[in-house]
């Protein structure tokens, strides 16, 4: 049986489907540029390069039977080099190429009649301001490639905004976004299978702070009509996306019950973490299914509520764990630390998932574990 799974970025995403994999009896690589890094730990090998190195790659590629990544940094075109020869990249290279480029994403999602916020490209100040003029203030400038956690997008509020746009996000291409005044952000977690079988989890609602998830709610707060309209937008999308894997589709619902989507992440995502504890097959279980041609799993809640909480550095140096004891006595609550040498501020450390009979009790029992944890 092929049982060799090479990832591209070896952060938590790739522990997590590392962990999984090695349960099922794989054999997992990992390319990371941080030696030891969180998915090292936990898999056979890990080969130290940055993510678009071409040698590393084609020895990841000669090493394994299913090639897959963690991270959109992958190098894409050398992917879709590899595609076809011995080893099955998945999701498909050319959906990464796409997904990508969030201009040419938002062209995509559009041309399926699916709602995304307005948009336009820009090259220039004149652009913006025309975009501005069409739109209306506030308008988010947006970095079309590399951006996370908000660091590639620039909210104008006004035209005395825009050279401060423009300079936070210099020398990469842009386009305009027509700011959507949403009520509610949700998500989807969605998996396709090698024979093109789709499957979704419950429809989440993820919480930001300045641009950064800290906690998600399952399923989310939303009425039926809703949930029901998340879910097909998502099956819409994986229905014209090629590849097999587990896919994070971001989303917004508005005052007027109307969802529309954000972005699409082409990979395992942040706001399916609570299927760890909650569901019976994770997302990343799912994801390893899916890559290496295996029947997807059940998708349902196996409690009624679910709380996942990040947790984010709160001071810049050597990571230190406090608390666990403490957090792990808290009922329902499983916690899940990624063994990232370095803390941050805001640096995703790990999370907490609670499970509960009401959303109250999910809540509180993560809010608690979380209050005892200090790393
Ligand atoms: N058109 C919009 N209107 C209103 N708010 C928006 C819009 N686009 C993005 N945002 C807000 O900014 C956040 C980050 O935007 P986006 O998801 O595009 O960026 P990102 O840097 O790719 O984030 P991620 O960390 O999810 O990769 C969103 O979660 C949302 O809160
Ligand atoms: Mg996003």
């Amino acid at each position: 049986m092929k049982r060799r799974i090479g990832i591209v970025g070896g952060g938590q995403l790739g522990r997590m489907i590392g962990l999984e994999a090695k349960r099922l009896g794989f054999r997992v690589s990992v390319i990371d540029p941080t030696p030891h890094s969180p998915a090292s730990q936990v898999v056979d090998k890990q080969i130290v390069a940055k993510y678009e190195d071409e040698k590393a790659i084609r020895e990841l590629a000669g090493d394994s039977d299913f090639l897959t990544f963690e991270i959109e940094l992958a190098n894409a075109k050398l992917l879709r080099e590899l595609e076809g020869g011995g080893v099955s990249i998945n999701p498909s290279p050319e959906t990464l190429i796409m997904i990508k480029d969030k201009l040419k994403q938002s062209e995509f999602l559009k041309n399926l009649g699916i709602p995304v916020a307005d948009f336009v490209s820009v090259n220039s100040k004149k652009d913006i301001e025309n975009a501005a003029l069409e739109f209306n203030y506030p308008i988010l400038l947006k970095s079309r490639f590399d951006g996370y956690d908000g660091r590639g997008n620039a909210l104008i509020k006004s035209e005395k905004d825009i050279d401060k746009g423009i300079d936070k996000l210099r020398d990469r291409k842009l386009y305009v976004e027509k700011f959507v005044p949403f009520v509610k952000e949700l998500a989807v977690i969605t998996a396709r299978d090698i024979d093109g079988n789709i499957t979704c989890y419950p429809v989440v609602e993820t919480i930001q702070k300045n641009n950064i998830c800290t906690e998600v709610y399952a399923p989310a707060l939303i009425d039926e009509r809703a949930a029901k309209k998340a879910n097909s937008l998502a099956i819409k999308t994986m229905q014209h996306l090629k590849g097999a894997g587990a896919f994070g589709i971001e989303m917004f619902l508005t005052k007027t019950g109307e969802v529309m989507i954000n972005e699409i992440a082409p990979r395992v995502h942040n706001s399916g973490h609570f299927t760890q504890d909650a569901c019976f097959v994770s997302q990343f279980e799912q994801h390893v299914r899916a890559i290496t041609g295996m029947p997807l799993g059940e998708t349902d809640m196996l409690a009624k509520r679910a709380v996942m909480i990040n947790i984010l550095g709160d001071r810049n140096g050597k990571a230190n764990l406090r608390g666990l004891g403490k957090a792990l006595a808290v009922k329902k609550t499983a916690v899940h630390i990624y063994g990232k040498q370095e803390t941050r501020i805001d640096r995703k450390m790990g999370h907490i998932n609670s499970i509960g009979d009401t959303h109250d009790e999910a809540l509180r029992r993560a809010r608690k574990a979380a209050s005892f944890i200090r790393i």
